[in-house]
């Protein structure tokens, strides 16, 4: 019984070796779990800088492949002009027609052009936004004078709501009138009879909002949620007929959430739509700084 000690002994250096050889393989498990995951953070890492840099190729591309087309645009665009005018000589009627279909070609195309080029100026966070109080009454106007020479030859009649009672608004006027030009032009686009009516109000002590709404084909629901983005258009007969890019939408909801605002959209098919932009009446710097 007196050797007790020592196999007591014995056997507490055999435990604690066994959980010291324990903890040595759990440190070598750890240390290559650290590894592990040290390498994956490293791959995600090279990732996102790929990521990165395909996202500025395709912005920088995107640019200067808009200014480029602006050039030779410009010339098909007032040798067009020239054309019409007969100033080398007349033209006979057809020679009118076709010359008219280039021009009318070209102006499309500049539009795409502008589009693209304004998105691209977006994704690289080079649209700068220039706020200063003005008046929706002066908006308004400008509006109505912009799309009288379309409503004119139309069915449809544009109703600009007398904006009573609002506040002066600080923001950048020309992204809110390009947003609101793509809402009544689309309205206009897809309205075969009845009206389109744009109106605005307060959305609440910090907001206005502004809606246009039409008496046209409508949307379904299942469709609303992605014609925001890039390209989307809906598959309808009436398309067929009418162009566009699908740029326009996009381009607003961009617009919009540059000025610290949202868009939106409620439609039924059949019965029409009312799109909506609501924007803080006074542009803040920190809506940009913080998206
Ligand atoms: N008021 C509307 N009524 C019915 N459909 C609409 C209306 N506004 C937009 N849409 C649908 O949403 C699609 C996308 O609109 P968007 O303005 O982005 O593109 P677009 O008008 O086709 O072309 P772009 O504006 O680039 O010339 C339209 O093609 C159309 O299918
Ligand atoms: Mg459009």
């Amino acid at each position: 019984m007196t050797d007790l000690p020592v196999n007591d002994a014995l056997e507490e250096s055999a435990e604690l070796s066994q959980v010291r050889a324990e903890a040595t393989a759990l440190r070598a498990e750890l240390d290559e779990t650290n590894q592990g995951v040290l390498a994956l953070y490293a791959e995600l890492d090279t990732q996102a800088e790929e990521l990165r840099q395909a996202s500025d190729l395709k912005s920088r591309f995107l640019s200067y492949m808009s200014h480029e087309f602006r050039t030779p645009l410009g010339s098909i665009l007032s040798i067009a002009s020239l054309l019409t005018d007969e100033l080398d000589g007349p033209l006979s009627p057809e020679q009118h027609k076709q010359v008219a279909f280039v021009s009318t070609a070209a102006r499309e195309l500049s539009d795409m052009v502008d589009d693209l080029l304004d998105l691209a100026k977006i994704e690289a966070g080079r649209i700068s936004i220039s706020p200063a109080w003005f008046d929706m009454f002066d908006l308004f106007s400008a509006l109505r004078g912009m799309f009288r020479p379309i409503v004119d030859t139309t069915a449809v009649d544009l109703i600009l709501e007398e904006p009573v009672g609002l506040p002066k608004l600080y923001t950048d006027d020309k992204k809110l009138a390009q947003i609101l030009r793509n809402f009544i032009s689309n309205s206009l686009k897809f309205t075969q009879r009845g009206e389109v009516r744009v109106s605005a109000r307060l959305e609440n002590e910090r907001e206005v909002r502004f809606a246009v709404s039409d008496t046209g084909i409508g949307i379904p629901a299942e469709l609303h949620a992605a014609l925001f983005e890039d390209f989307v258009q809906v598959d309808s007969p009436l398309q067929k007929r009418l162009r566009g890019t699908g740029l326009g939408l996009s381009l607003c909801k961009r617009f919009a959430e540059l000025l610290g605002g949202r868009v939106g959209l409620e439609s039924e098919p059949g019965v029409g739509s009312t799109f909506y932009v609501v924007i803080p009446i006074a542009f803040a710097q920190e809506h940009v700084d913080e998206s």
